[in-house]
C-alpha cells in the first residue's frame, strides 16, 4: 500500500537513492515537478537537479554526506527542471538504514514552493502598505489619537496629537498617559484603568465624555475623548481619540449670553411699557387718596383707611421706580462724581444696615477717573449689591469694595455681546458669603427672579442694578464661588476728557504738596509720627496732638490752621467727630479729614462736618492727596 501512495502524491517529489546518489525510483510528483518521465531519470545521478554553479561548488555531495552523518538534511534553494528553468524547493533528504548501521540509501522529498514563496511575498508587500496607509491616516486625521497599553503606557501618538499636547511623539512614547492629564485626572487614572480591567466598570470606555487635558506647557484644555478597547491576545489595548473642544465650548457660552441678553432685553420692554402705565394710574390712586384725606380730615376711620391704601399705593410706585429702572427708563440726574467719594458716603449708611457681624473693607484707588453718573441710584445701587451681601452672610462675613481704572478691550467686548471696548471705572463689591449657584447665575437679574423666601426679597434689586449700569453706559459681571463668596463688577465708563473739569490735576503724579498748616491728631505716637514726618517732606508746617484736650489748644490759640487731620477713635472725651465739629464751629474755614480703621466708628453718630474720609492703613501718596483734596474743598 505504501508504495502505491507514494506513487499518486502528486504535491512532492518523492525519490530514493543509492548511497551514492543514484535514483533508484521515482514517482508521479517528481515527474510533474521535475518534468523528467521515471524511465528517463530513474538510474541517473541525483545532482542533475542542481544548477550547475551549485555542482561545480560540490553542493550536491555535501548534503549527501550531511544526511549520512546526521540522518537528516533540509534546505530551501533552486533547483532545475528537465526544460531548463528553475523553481524554488523545499528539500528533505534522509538516511535510509538498516539495523545494524549500514547505509542502504536515501530517501528524497522535494516540494515545489515558487507560489507560496510568491504569495507570502505579495502579503507581506500588502502588509506594508496597510501598515504606511495607517501610518498616513493616523497623522492625517484631525482627531487626536493615542494608544495605550494595559498599564497606560503610550504606545503611539500621532500628529493632531502634537499640536493638541505640545509633545513630540518621542517625548511622550513610553511614558504613562496620565502626564497628559491635570489633576484630578492624573491621579485618578491608574486607579481607574485597573479597576476597569479587574471589574469590567467603564467609566469612559465605549462611552466617551469630556474631561480636561495638559499641555506640555502645563495649561489646560476642555477635550472630548472617546476610548475604544481593543484585546490583543489577552493583553488589552486602549485606543484614545482626543478632540479639542474650546472652541465649541466658547460659542456655546457666547450663545447662551446672546440668548440670555435678549430675553433681557425683552422682558425690560415689556417691564418698562407696563411699569410706565402703572405708574401713571398710581399717581391718579395717590393723588386722589390725598384730596380725599384732606376731605374727610378728623374722621378717623377714613384717615386709617386712606392711609393704608396709600401706603400700598406708595409701594407699588416703588416697585414700578424699580421696574423702570430696570427698563432703563427712569430719569437719571448723571453728575459728574468721583467715585471714591461716592462710596464714602454711601459706605456710613452701610454699616449701619448691614449690622455688626459684617465687617466692611474698603480699597479706594486715589485718583480714580471721573465718571458721570446718577449720585443717588448710584447709591441705591451699592445699597443693594450690600443687602444682597448681607443676607447671602448670615453668620457674619465681610463686605470688601474695592475701585480701580481699568480697560475692556476688544478681546473682552468681543466676548460679551453688548459691551464697548473703552476705559472704565471698576467698582468691585465682594462678599464672603454662600456664593451663588451656577444654573441661578444666569437668571439673577432678571425682575423677579429671586431665591428668597416668601416676602423676603422682590427679586428686584439686581434688576435695577443691571438697569442703572446699562442706562449709565456701563457693563456688570458677576464671579461667584460656592461658599466662597461672590464678587459684582461695575464698569463705569471714563469720562470723556472735555467734561472731566479736573481731569489735569487727578491726572497729574500722586504727590501733590502745599505749605498750608495742618493739625494732626492722633493717639498712636509712632503712627503719629510717620504722618507728621510724611507731611512734613510735602512742604506743609505740621502741628500735632495726641488727643482731642491738646489739639483744642491749637484751635483756641491764634496760630493759623488749614487742615484738622484726626484719628475718629481715640481716649478721652471727645473723639475725632465731636473734635471736627467743635473746632469747626470755632474756625468755619477750617477743612476737617477723618482718618479711621473701623469703618463703624466712623460712621456712628451724626452731624459731622467732614465728608471726607481716609480709611487706615492707607500709603503715603493716599494721605498727600487726601490731604491736598480737603485743602481745595470749596464746600
Ligand atoms: N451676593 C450674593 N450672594 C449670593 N446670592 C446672591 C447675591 N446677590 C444676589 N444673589 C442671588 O440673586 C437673587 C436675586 O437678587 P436680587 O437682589 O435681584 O433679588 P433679591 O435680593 O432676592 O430681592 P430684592 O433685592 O428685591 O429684595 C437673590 O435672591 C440671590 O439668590
Ligand atoms: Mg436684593
Amino acid at each position: 500500500m505504501w508504495p502505491s501512495l507514494i506513487a499518486v502524491v502528486h504535491e512532492y517529489a518523492l525519490l530514493l537513492l543509492d548511497p551514492d546518489g543514484w535514483i533508484l525510483s521515482w514517482n508521479r510528483g517528481a515527474e510533474l515537478i521535475k518534468g523528467y518521465e521515471a524511465a528517463e531519470i530513474v538510474g541517473r545521478h541525483f545532482s542533475c537537479f542542481y544548477p550547475p554553479e551549485d555542482i561545480a561548488a560540490g553542493v550536491p555531495e555535501r548534503e549527501l554526506e550531511i544526511a549520512a552523518a546526521t540522518g537528516h538534511f533540509e534546505t530551501i534553494g533552486e533547483r532545475v527542471r528537465k526544460d531548463g528553468s528553475r523553481f524554488l524547493a523545499n528539500v528533505v533528504i534522509a538516511a535510509n538504514r538498516a539495523p545494524d548501521g549500514t547505509l542502504h540509501g536515501f530517501g528524497k522529498i522535494t516540494r515545489d514552493i515558487t507560489e507560496r514563496t510568491a504569495a507570502e511575498a505579495v502579503v507581506k508587500a500588502s502588509e506594508t502598505r496597510l501598515r504606511s496607509l495607517i501610518a498616513t491616516v493616523l497623522d492625517t486625521v484631525v482627531d487626536g489619537l493615542i494608544t495605550i497599553d494595559r498599564t497606560g503606557i503610550i504606545q503611539s501618538f500621532n500628529k493632531a496629537c502634537v499640536s493638541l499636547f505640545g509633545y513630540t511623539p518621542d517625548e511622550v512614547v513610553g511614558q504613562n498617559v496620565h502626564i497628559l492629564m491635570p489633576e484630578p485626572y492624573h491621579s485618578e487614572h491608574d486607579h481607574y484603568v485597573s479597576a476597569y480591567l479587574k471589574t469590567g466598570v467603564a467609566k469612559i470606555i465605549g462611552i466617551g465624555r469630556e474631561v480636561m487635558g495638559r499641555r506640555k506647557d502645563g495649561s489646560t484644555f476642555p477635550m472630548e475623548l472617546a476610548v475604544g478597547e481593543s484585546p490583543q491576545g489577552g493583553n488589552h489595548a486602549f485606543v484614545g481619540i482626543v478632540r479639542n473642544v474650546t472652541e465649541r465650548r466658547e460659542a456655546e457660552v457666547q450663545r447662551d449670553q446672546l440668548r440670555q441678553s435678549q430675553k433681557m432685553e425683552a422682558v425690560g420692554q415689556l417691564t418698562g411699557g407696563l411699569a410706565h402705565d402703572f405708574n401713571n394710574l398710581l399717581a391718579i390712586i395717590i393723588g386722589n387718596l390725598d384730596m380725599l384725606r384732606e376731605i374727610r380730615a378728623g374722621d378717623q376711620m377714613t384717615d386709617e383707611l386712606v392711609r393704608d391704601a396709600l401706603e400700598s399705593a406708595l409701594r407699588g410706585a416703588d416697585l414700578t421706580r424699580r421696574l423702570l429702572a430696570f427698563a432703563r427708563r427712569q430719569p437719571l440726574q448723571p453728575e459728574r462724581a468721583d467715585i471714591n467719594e461716592v462710596i464714602g458716603a454711601i459706605v456710613r449708611l452701610l454699616a449701619r444696615t448691614l449690622g455688626e457681624n459684617i465687617t466692611i473693607e474698603m480699597s479706594l484707588t486715589p485718583n480714580v477717573w471721573p465718571v458721570q453718573i446718577d449720585r443717588a441710584q448710584f447709591e441705591a445701587v451699592i445699597a443693594n449689591l450690600a443687602t444682597n451681601a448681607r443676607d447671602a452672610m448670615p453668620h457674619g462675613g465681610a463686605l470688601l469694595i474695592d475701585t480701580r481704572n481699568g480697560r475692556l478691550d476688544e478681546a473682552y467686548t468681543a466676548a460679551h455681546t453688548d459691551v464697548t471696548p473703552g476705559d472704565y471705572v471698576v467698582v468691585e463689591v465682594s462678599d464672603s458669603g454662600t456664593g451663588i449657584a451656577s444654573e441661578v447665575l444666569l437668571r439673577i437679574f432678571e425682575p423677579f427672579f429671586t431665591t428668597k423666601e416668601q416676602g423676603k426679597g422682590t427679586g428686584l434689586g439686581l434688576s435695577m442694578v443691571f438697569g442703572f449700569m446699562k442706562q449709565s453706559g456701563g457693563h456688570i459681571s458677576v464671579y461667584s464661588e460656592a461658599d466662597k463668596g461672590t464678587t459684582f463688577r461695575l464698569y463705569l465708563p471714563r469720562l470723556p476728557a472735555l467734561f472731566a473739569a479736573h481731569e489735569e490735576r487727578s491726572e497729574q503724579p500722586a504727590s501733590p504738596g502745599g505749605s498750608e498748616t495742618i493739625l494732626v491728631v492722633e493717639d498712636n505716637a509712632s503712627l503719629r509720627r510717620i504722618v507728621v514726618r510724611q507731611l512734613s517732606e510735602a512742604g506743609y508746617r505740621v502741628l500735632e496732638a495726641p488727643d482731642a484736650d491738646a489739639a483744642m489748644h491749637f484751635v483756641d490759640a491764634s496760630e493759623p490752621i488749614h487742615l484738622l487731620l484726626t484719628d475718629v477713635v481715640m481716649p478721652g472725651a471727645m473723639d475725632g467727630r465731636d473734635l471736627a465739629r467743635v473746632a469747626v464751629a470755632r474756625r468755619p474755614s477750617l477743612r476737617t479729614l477723618l482718618t479711621s480703621g473701623f469703618p463703624d466708628a466712623r460712621w456712628s453718630g451724626s452731624g459731622t462736618h467732614s465728608r471726607r474720609l481716609l480709611s487706615k492703613p492707607y500709603r503715603k501718596e493716599e494721605l498727600r492727596r487726601a490731604v491736598r483734596d480737603a485743602l481745595d474743598d470749596p464746600r
